[in-house]
C-alpha cells in the first residue's frame, strides 16, 4: 500500500518524506488556498521534494477546458505531476482523452461506486472515493472502499483506488484491508501512526537501564 500526503503543507512534506516512506501527496484547491501560496510555484516545489505523483486539480467545468488546463500544468510543472479531476461526465470526457495522451489522472469527489465504475472506463490511473466525507452524512465511507476495489478485482480494471478524507488512523488501517492502493493521509495522522505510548515507555527504559551498563 502507498501513503500519499494530503496537504500543501511543504514544511511537512518535507518532515516526512524525510522517513523514507512517502510514496505521493495529493493537493486540491481548499489545501492550496490554505497554503496561502501560488498555485503553481507550491506544486513546483512540492514536486520537487517527493518523486512519487503529485496530484494539481483542475478548476475548469468544460472538457475543453479541463484539457487546455491539464495540458498547460503537464507543460509547465515537473514529470511527476499527475491530473485531478473531478467526476462528471465533462472530467470523465477529458480523463478519456487525457489516457489517450498516456497523461496520468486523479479522478475526484467520488462518492458512489457507479461513479468509480465510470472513471475506471474512462482510464483513470486513479479514483479517490472520499470516506470521510460519507462518514460525516451518516453514511459508511469504509464500504464505498471495500465495494470498488472488489468491482475492480472482479473485472479487472488497472485503476487504483486512492482513499481520500481520512479522518483517523484507523481510517488508514480499514483502508488497507479494504484494499485500498493508496492512502492519501493528513499529516497529523500520519505523524499518530507511529505513537504508541509503550514504545515511548520501553525507549526511556532501554536507555535508562543502557545508561547504568559498564
Ligand atoms: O484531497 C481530497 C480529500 O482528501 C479531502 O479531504 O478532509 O477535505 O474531506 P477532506
Amino acid at each position: 500500500m502507498e501513503f500519499f500526503l494530503d496537504t500543501a503543507d511543504v514544511d511537512e512534506i518535507r518532515e516526512i518524506a524525510a522517513w523514507g516512506i512517502l510514496d505521493g501527496v495529493t493537493t486540491n484547491p481548499s489545501l492550496i488556498k490554505k497554503s496561502g501560496r501560488d498555485f503553481k510555484e507550491v506544486v513546483r516545489e512540492i514536486a520537487s521534494i517527493c518523486s512519487g505523483p503529485i496530484s494539481a486539480e483542475v478548476t475548469a467545468m468544460d472538457t475543453a477546458g479541463m484539457l487546455e488546463q491539464a495540458r498547460q500544468l503537464k507543460r509547465e510543472l515537473p514529470d511527476n505531476v499527475i491530473i485531478k479531476i473531478p467526476c462528471t461526465p465533462e472530467g470523465l470526457a477529458a480523463t478519456k482523452v487525457l489516457t489517450e495522451e498516456g497523461i496520468d489522472t486523479n479522478v475526484t469527489l467520488i462518492f458512489s461506486t457507479s461513479q468509480a465504475l465510470m472513471a475506471a472506463k474512462a482510464g483513470a490511473t486513479y479514483v479517490s472515493p472520499f470516506i470521510g466525507r460519507i462518514d460525516d452524512t451518516g453514511h459508511d465511507g469504509m464500504n464505498l472502499i471495500a465495494e470498488i476495489t472488489e468491482i475492480y478485482n472482479i473485472h479487472g480494471f488497472e485503476t487504483k483506488v486512492l482513499a481520500a478524507s481520512i479522518r483517523s488512523v484507523q481510517d488508514i488501517i480499514d483502508s488497507a484491508k479494504f484494499g485500498a492502493d493508496v492512502a492519501t493521509i493528513p499529516p497529523k495522522f500520519l505523524k499518530a501512526m507511529y505513537n504508541h505510548p509503550l514504545t515511548d515507555k520501553g525507549l526511556a527504559d532501554f536507555l535508562a537501564d543502557w545508561a547504568k551498563t559498564g
